[in-house]
This record gives structure tokens, sequence and C-alpha cells, in this order.
């Protein structure tokens, strides 16, 4: 992990902000995360709520895991507490509604956009243990969503952008 991938989080470190990772899978979010020291209770991520409610990557387990991530994200930043969201948002309807979550209790809203090459997206992918691992095809669709969010980013009511290359 270089400094600059620390650096990415440490200049939006305000108190109360809600910051979300962007990026498809296994581009490095939940690694950036930890490189950066941030505390694991500050994390909210759909997949370790998925596990909370069912069985580690049971997608069935996905609307009881929104609903407790809204009830978390709205509690955390309720009390001005910084919180930073572990999920691909990839899909700009999922970008939006944390957007209007962090607006609507008076709280920024950073968006952290990860970039790795697909070629180096895969490679990862390929590495990971079977359960971690995502189908080929769903990952270059993610990809692909990933890159195009780098657009629609600015117009979707983000207080602070940054754009963050992941190492190789
Ligand atoms: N800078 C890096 N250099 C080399 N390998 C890395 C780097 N960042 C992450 N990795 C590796 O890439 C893999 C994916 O990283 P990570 O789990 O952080 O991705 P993710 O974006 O959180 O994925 P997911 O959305 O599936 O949770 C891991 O095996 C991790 O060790
Ligand atoms: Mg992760």
């Amino acid at each position: 992990m270089t400094t600059t991938q620390t650096r990415a989080l440490d200049a939006v470190r305000t108190a109360g902000d809600l910051v979300a990772v962007i990026g498809a899978s296994a581009s490095g979010k939940t690694t950036l995360l930890a490189a950066a020291g941030i505390p694991s209770h500050q994390i909210v991520s759909l997949d370790r709520l998925r596990a909370a409610v069912s069985e580690p990557g049971d997608q069935s387990a996905t609307p009881d895991a929104v609903l407790l991530q809204h009830h978390l994200l709205t509690m955390r930043l309720r009390r001005g507490l910084t919180t930073y969201v572990d999920n691909t948002s990839t899909e700009a309807a999922h970008r939006l509604q944390l957007v209007e979550l962090a607006h609507q209790h008076g709280c920024r809203a950073v968006a952290i956009h990860l970039d790795l090459p697909l070629p180096d997206c895969l490679a990862r992918n390929a590495r990971r243990a079977a359960e971690a691992r995502v189908p080929e095809d769903v990952l270059r669709y993610q990809h692909r969503m990933a890159r195009a969010a780098r657009d629609l980013l600015p117009r979707e009511g983000w207080d602070e952008i940054r754009h963050h290359r992941t190492g190789h």
C-alpha cells in the first residue's frame, strides 16, 4: 500500500461525513479503508450486513441488509459520526440514496472513486478464495459501470469527489 492511497482518505476525513468508496469488486475498497486505519465500526458494508443476518455470500439476504444499512447510516449520521460505505456503489440509484441520506442529516457526502484497470481487477479477483470471487461477467459489468460513474458523479450532488487509482 502506498502513501498516496492512504492520503486519499486522510484528506477527506471530516467529522460527520458520509464517505462512499466506489469501485468494482476487487478494485481495492476494503483494502484502502484498512490501510488508512479506518476503524471497522465506522464502516458499513452490505457484505458484512448480509453475513450478519444470514450466511456470508447469501445474496437473498440483500433486502434485509439494505434495511439495516439504512438504519445504521441514519443513526450514525444523526449523531454526526463519520461513516464509510464499503459497497461497490456502481449503480447510480444506490449512490443517489447515499447522497440524499447524508443531506437529509445535514452531512457532507464524499465520493472516493477507485479506478483500477480491468485486467488488474480480473487478476485480483482470480487470486481470491473461491467464495470471495465474483463471476467474470459480473465483474466486467461492474467495471464498466464504475468507469461510467466517473462522469456521472459530478451531477449527483456529492460535496466532494476524489479519484483514486489503486496500485497494481
Ligand atoms: N494496492 C493493492 N495492491 C495489490 N493488491 C491489492 C491492492 N489493493 C487490494 N489488493 C488485493 O486485491 C484484492 C481485492 O481487494 P479488496 O478486497 O480491497 O477489494 P474490494 O474493492 O473491497 O472488493 P469487494 O467489492 O469484492 O469487497 C484483495 O485480494 C487485495 O489483497
Ligand atoms: Mg470489499
